[in-house]
């Protein structure tokens, strides 16, 4: 087997699929209240394209797949789409990204399928702001789903994108939800992916700036031995059950382990989360491309894949017309 192997020497052997651009909720800090242009269900990449795909990657020593959207659980027969996954050889973890809505009517039969990994998209656990930053009223429904899940035998994160004047007040109690559950609660860096083309130089509640906060009422947390590709800073407050964990999304310290690459809901494939997308798979194989050409466009992408994301973002920025919201992407 050949391994992925970009020119910086990295191995990519994890593919984070959006599998869809809808979303019931409306985070300002990834889409416009009014919504986006969804994606057409003919553009979308079906289910056996997105298999084919994971299929010959599985051959290639891709073994991790994170599912993410918009919300996974929306698109119609995602059951059969994660369970034909399970079965493919050589993909030994699958992983969900979803914000809890319409998650816990799926949770026995994920299990079933061996699903242990889910990262809960929860950005407050005051009602009120929940409201503020999502523009729905669906807090209840998230927090029962993450009471539900805390309860079972899963490797269950918090995800929480912090945003100045809205979720600070949230990040003591948040962290306090670990003291006697064993989840991890990930602190998040804003990214500029709002759907308007956000743009800022400096992001003033950075990962220093939150675990001095964290630190300033906990006092010193103990520093976790992160694992080889995490994009999270890892801390556990003494005495917690549960650990937290910062993610430098924006400041971007964790490039050089980078083992991922994207594929969005219309097919682009994209090597790093600030690159403009490098091609569309859905139209090679539409075109009729056989399983060792979709490989070499795969390959040849992963070839050119920029040693970090400043320099992807340096390089999208050429191009003004490029405006997405994070629901495109899947974070
Ligand atoms: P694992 O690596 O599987 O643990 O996934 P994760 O925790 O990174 O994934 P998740 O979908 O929960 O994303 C959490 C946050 O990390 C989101 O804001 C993502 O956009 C961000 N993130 C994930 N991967 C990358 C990346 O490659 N680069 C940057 N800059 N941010 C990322
Ligand atoms: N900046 C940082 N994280 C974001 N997410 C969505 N939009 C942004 C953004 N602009 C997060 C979601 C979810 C994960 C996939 O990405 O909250 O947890
Ligand atoms: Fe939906 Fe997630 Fe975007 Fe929020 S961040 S609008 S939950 S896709």
């Amino acid at each position: 087997m050949n391994k992925l192997i970009d020119k910086h020497n990295r191995v990519v052997d994890y593919i984070r699929i959006a599998v869809t651009d809808k979303c019931n909720l409306r985070c300002f800090y990834c889409m416009p209240n009014e919504g986006i242009d969804f994606v057409k269900q003919k553009q979308l990449m079906s289910y056996e394209e997105l298999l084919r795909v994971a299929n010959v990657l599985s051959k290639q020593g891709v073994s991790k797949v994170r599912i993410t959207g918009g919300e996974p659980f929306l698109r119609k027969d995602i059951m059969y789409f994660i369970k034909s996954l399970s079965e493919i050889k050589g993909i030994n973890k699958i992983a969900i990204t979803t914000n809890g809505t319409h998650t816990l009517k799926y949770l026995d039969e994920l299990m079933q399928y061996g699903v242990r990994n889910f990262n809960l998209s929860i950005d407050s656990i005051d009602k009120a702001r929940f409201f503020d930053i999502t523009r729905r009223d669906m807090f209840d429904t998230v927090w029962d789903c993450f009471e539900e899940m805390s309860k079972r035998d899963l490797d269950l994160k918090l995800n929480a994108v912090v945003i100045k004047d809205r979720n600070i007040p949230d990040l003591i109690p948040m962290v306090a939800l670990t003291k006697d559950r064993n989840v991890s609660v990930r602190f998040i860096e804003e990214m500029p992916f709002n759907g308007k083309g956000a743009n800022y130089q400096n992001l003033e509640w950075n990962y220093k700036k939150i675990l001095q906060h964290i630190e300033g009422h906990f006092g010193t947390a103990t520093k976790l031995q992160d694992e080889k590709n995490s994009t999270s800073l890892n801390y556990k407050i003494p005495g917690h059950q549960g650990s937290f964990g910062i993610i430098p999304a924006y400041s971007r310290t964790f490039c050089g382990t980078c083992n991922r690459i994207r594929l969005t809901p219309m097919g682009i494939i994209k090597t790093c989360l600030y690159d403009e997308g490098i091609f569309n798979v859905r139209d090679l194989l539409r075109a009729g491309a056989t399983d060792e050409q979709l490989l070499e466009a795969i390959q040849s992408a992963i070839g050119q894949k920029h040693k970090n994301g400043f320099e992807a973002e340096a390089q999208r920025k050429k191009n003004p017309n490029i405006i997405e919201s994070m629901t495109t992407i899947g974070g």
